[in-house]
């Protein structure tokens, strides 16, 4: 195991939605099934890394030699992320929840007699990734995800210097990458755009996972 490229390095990886709360019964989330943040995580302990994975609400197997911590909303996600903290690096693949409801109801909120809906007031959820990019813990390699539906590049560009990312990875999701198992990315780096063909999401994981051992070999 000491062989392996990773081995000695702690890699934290966000994946999945997260649910806000409105009600006992109701949410508010983010389309996601979490498969490539997964992937990722697998991928990084095959090469012999020490993986946390902080996951949202999904329907997915733990990967092998993975630890795992499953949270709901986006402030757990967090608390959860700064626990893990100190890491080599930190792969965000969550869909985060923009916004949460002020204050979920306590009860189930009930349908008007006079058929009048509810009014939800959202609140910020807090920018986990940007938070962790300004922070005196930040990994030494960021990595953040990108899901576009129109202009994926212009806005991958953007997001990696508002963000405070190394890099980002762009997805084209306006076709059917949700919940898919294949997957096309764009690796937005200091150094320009790499552009991968459409693949498995496992192989796209592996070939992340490789890269983000080789920067991590480099300095
Ligand atoms: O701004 P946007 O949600 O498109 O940014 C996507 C990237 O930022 C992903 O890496 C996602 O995990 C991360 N993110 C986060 N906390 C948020 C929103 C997004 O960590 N509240």
């Amino acid at each position: 195991k000491a062989s392996l490229p990773l081995a000695g390095r702690h890699i934290l990886v966000t994946a999945g939605p997260t649910h806000e709360p409105i009600d006992p019964v109701r949410y508010i989330a983010n389309r996601s099934s979490g498969k490539q943040g997964f992937a990722i995580a697998g991928a990084l302990a095959m090469l012999g890394g020490r993986v946390t994975l902080v996951s949202g609400p999904v329907d997915l197997i733990t990967p092998a030699g993975v630890d795992r911590i499953d949270i709901e909303t986006a402030r757990e996600m967090a608390t959860a992320v700064d626990n893990a903290l100190p890491a080599d690096a930190a792969v965000m693949v969550a869909a985060v929840a923009d916004w949460r409801t002020e204050a979920a109801a306590e009860t189930k909120i009930k349908k008007a007699e006079d058929q009048t809906a509810p009014t939800l007031t959202l609140t910020e959820n807090p920018d986990i990734l940007a938070t962790l990019a300004r922070s005196d813990k930040r990994p030494r390699l960021l990595v953040g995800f990108a899901a576009e539906t129109n202009d994926v590049l212009a806005h991958a560009e953007t997001k990696r210097a508002r963000k405070g990312a190394d890099w980002i990875i762009a997805n084209d999701v306006s076709g059917d990458v949700m919940g898919g198992d294949r997957n096309r990315v764009h690796i937005v780096t200091g150094n320009g755009v790499e552009s991968w063909d459409d693949q498995p999401k496992d192989v796209v994981a592996m070939r992340i996972a490789e890269r983000i051992a080789a920067a991590l070999k480099e300095d």
